[in-house]
Formats: C-alpha cells, sequence, structure tokens
C-alpha cells in the first residue's frame, strides 16, 4: 500500500482526501495534520467520516516531521503558504501534491504580478507538473511534484479546450463567465464568503485581473499553441458544491454545433471522467448536481453561427474534481496506478 498523508487535514479539501481515499485500494492514511484539531479524531472536523478512520487522529506541531513517513503528501493550504514548506518535503524524498496556487505558474514573474510576491523557488517551478489529466498526462507519469489546478481555472479550461485546440476561436479571445458555491472559499469565516451572508445573493467578484486567469491562459496558450486573452469573471450563487463554467469565443468563419461536436469527442471522446452532455446525445445542458461528490467532468457546447460565437460549458463538484479528487486522479497516473482508483463514486439523483 502507498502511505499517503494530508497537510491541511481541517479544511474542505482535506475532508474530501479523506472520504475519497478511505476507499481507495492502494492508498492508506497515515497522518493528517491540523493545528486547530491537533490531538483530536478526524470526524471532529468531518462529521460525516464518523466510524471510517477509526484511531486516525490530526498531529500538530512541525507539519515536516508529521508526514515523514509516508510516500506521497497532499499539500490543502491557503496559497502562499505550501511555497517553502513543498521544497522541505522534496528534500525528505517525499512525492508532492500541492493543492494551493504556489506551484501553478511556469513563469516566476507571474507570481509578482498574480500573488504579489517572488517565487523564491523557479526551478521547481520549471519541476512541477500542472495536474490536469487531460493535458498533461504524460508529464504526470512519474511526477514528484504535481501543482493541483484551481476549481474555476480547471473549469474553464476544459471546456474551452477543444476550440483553440481545433483553432476554431478567431481573435484567441476566450470570455469566461464562472458560477460558484460557497465551499469554494474554504472552511475559514470571512464576512463576504460566509454561506449565510452569500445564500440567496448572485453577485460577481473580482471581475478584473481574477488570479486563477493566469493558469487559464498558460494551458490554453499550450493546447492552442498561440497567445491567447481571457476574461474571467466568477459570480457567487447559492448552494454549497458545484462550479459551473460558461465560455465564450469568437469566431470569423461559420461554426456549427456539429463541428464543435467532433471537437470536443476528439479531444474527450476517451476521457474516463468527461461526459459528453448535448441534446444530440439526448442530454441537456451541463448541471453541476449531477456530479456531486464525483469526479466527473460534465462538458457541453453551443455555436451560434450566425452571430459568430461559439460556447463551452463545463459542471463539476469544485471539492472533489476541482481539487480532492483531480490530484488523487493525478497522483493515481504518477504512480502508474488505474487512473480511477478510489474515484468510482457515482453522484446520487434526485439530491
Ligand atoms: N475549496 C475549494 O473548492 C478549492 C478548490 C481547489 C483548490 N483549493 C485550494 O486548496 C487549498 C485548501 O482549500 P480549502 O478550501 O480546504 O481551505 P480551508 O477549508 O480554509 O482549509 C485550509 C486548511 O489549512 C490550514 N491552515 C490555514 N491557515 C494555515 C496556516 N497559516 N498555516 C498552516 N495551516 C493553515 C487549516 O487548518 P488548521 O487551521 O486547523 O491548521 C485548514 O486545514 C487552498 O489553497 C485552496 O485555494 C480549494
Amino acid at each position: 500500500m502507498v502511505r499517503v498523508s494530508i497537510i491541511g487535514g481541517s479544511g474542505y479539501v482535506g475532508g474530501e482526501l479523506l472520504r475519497i481515499l478511505s476507499a481507495h485500494p492502494a492508498m492508506d492514511v497515515v497522518s493528517v495534520t491540523s493545528r486547530r484539531f491537533a490531538g483530536k479524531p478526524v470526524h471532529y472536523a468531518h462529521p460525516n467520516l464518523r466510524s471510517v478512520y477509526g484511531g486516525l487522529r490530526f498531529l500538530g506541531g512541525d507539519p515536516v516531521k508529521a508526514v515523514q513517513d509516508s510516500d506521497v503528501v497532499f499539500v490543502a493550504l491557503p496559497h502562499g503558504k505550501s511555497v517553502d514548506l513543498v521544497p522541505a518535503l522534496l528534500e525528505i524524498g517525499l512525492r508532492v501534491v500541492d493543492l494551493g496556487a504556489d506551484f501553478r505558474l511556469k513563469d516566476p514573474e507571474a507570481y509578482r504580478k498574480w500573488y504579489g510576491f517572488i517565487h523564491p523557488y523557479p526551478d521547481l517551478l520549471k519541476k512541477a507538473v500542472y495536474g490536469l489529466p487531460e493535458i498533461h498526462r504524460d508529464e504526470l507519469k512519474g511526477a514528484q511534484l504535481i501543482a493541483s489546478p484551481g476549481c474555476n481555472a480547471t473549469a474553464a479550461i476544459l471546456a474551452s479546450a477543444p476550440m483553440l485546440r481545433e483553432g476554431l476561436v478567431s481573435n484567441n479571445v476566450i470570455l469566461v463567465d464562472v458560477k460558484v458555491s460557497s465551499s469554494e472559499a474554504g472552511r475559514e469565516v470571512r464576512p463576504s464568503t460566509h454561506h449565510p451572508e452569500r445564500e440567496g445573493s448572485m453577485r460577481p467578484y473580482s471581475p478584473s485581473g481574477h488570479r486563477h486567469s493566469a493558469e487559464v491562459v498558460q494551458e490554453l496558450r499550450l493546447v492552442g499553441g498561440r497567445e491567447v486573452r481571457v476574461s474571467l469573471t466568477p459570480h457567487a450563487v447559492g448552494g454549497v458544491r458545484g462550479v459551473l463554467a460558461t465560455v465564450y469565443g469568437f469566431t470569423s468563419h461559420e461554426v456549427s454545433e456539429r463541428r464543435l461536436l467532433q471537437a470536443y469527442v476528439r479531444m474527450y471522446g476517451r476521457e474516463r471522467f468527461i461526459r459528453i452532455v448535448h441534446r444530440a446525445v439526448g442530454i441537456p445542458s451541463p448541471d453541476p448536481k449531477y456530479v456531486l461528490g464525483s469526479n466527473y467532468v460534465d462538458i457541453g457546447f453551443a455555436a451560434e453561427a450566425d452571430v459568430g460565437v461559439v460556447k463551452g460549458f463545463a459542471a463539476i463538484d469544485n471539492l472533489v474534481r476541482g481539487a480532492a479528487g483531480q490530484a488523487v486522479q493525478a497522483v493515481n497516473i504518477a504512480l502508474g496506478l488505474r487512473e480511477d482508483a478510489g474515484l468510482e463514486y457515482i453522484p446520487p439523483h434526485p439530491i
């Protein structure tokens, strides 16, 4: 069995990692850290895990020491908190998956612009593999450092990649509109993200310069093989889980929906976790409700040839395919395990 640890195990992503890993056929959770819950059983932070983990308790103190007897460590800390920790974990020979943003961008200068700090480990940025399996599967094989993508970015990239890959967008501008549920903001209570304040409201936030734009640009540039400009606006909506991205591209020639279908099927037709959702295959539009708890991405598309617009849609569970599930999928690939090991959960209906 692969010995696995989680740093930041009391947060929402840490909780989902614990839930998913409890059913993983080849991984055993050996340690999990938290400052606030140190010494307490894991179900004190995650009541859904009662009776699942027996005596497993959160460890406080030095996180490197707490996880040193593992093979793989998932780091689920707020951004900026893993940048100095990850090198220490690599130093003692661990395979590391960072769920935050500290190793996602290849360009060290981009950290100054988007995150306001000078990245101290540019060599590790080169070494880190962006953990989006549909784009980086080959590089993930054997990867020692995996930078797990942001949830808005995951949905935005997957919804638009087939259009750019097949050159269907003429001016290389992509507009991204993301609807976001409250768990995306994590467990820490802040006035603007606290669920009672958000519930019932619908509002844009960070309407210019949202940080996930940086990784969306990085990845779409790679997929399309040329420059791309991205304008991303997230909207806080009701609900605890779920992200829906709608992306728009402009075309100078007529692009039919049939042409889009070909592009999406060519890129995703054999992907284990991507389900193409379109009236052509008898299913209406993507809806996060039908992927909740699972690692699936439901993807759709539409064309308005007379207007010169193509659209893509992606629905994910932000905590699973946008975080914990995607990270486990990436580690499965890194270790040469079955890609869906531990990830076979099928979303319930009705919910
Ligand atoms: N929520 C999502 O949908 C989502 C999706 C994709 C990626 N992510 C990323 O995943 C990471 C974790 O997100 P989350 O939603 O799980 O956040 P969260 O619920 O706020 O949990 C953060 C965890 O980090 C620990 N922590 C907080 N501040 C710390 C500090 N200064 N030093 C050490 N530990 C600290 C907390 O535990 P203690 O206070 O108990 O130590 C907690 O376990 C973030 O980088 C986030 O951007 C989140």
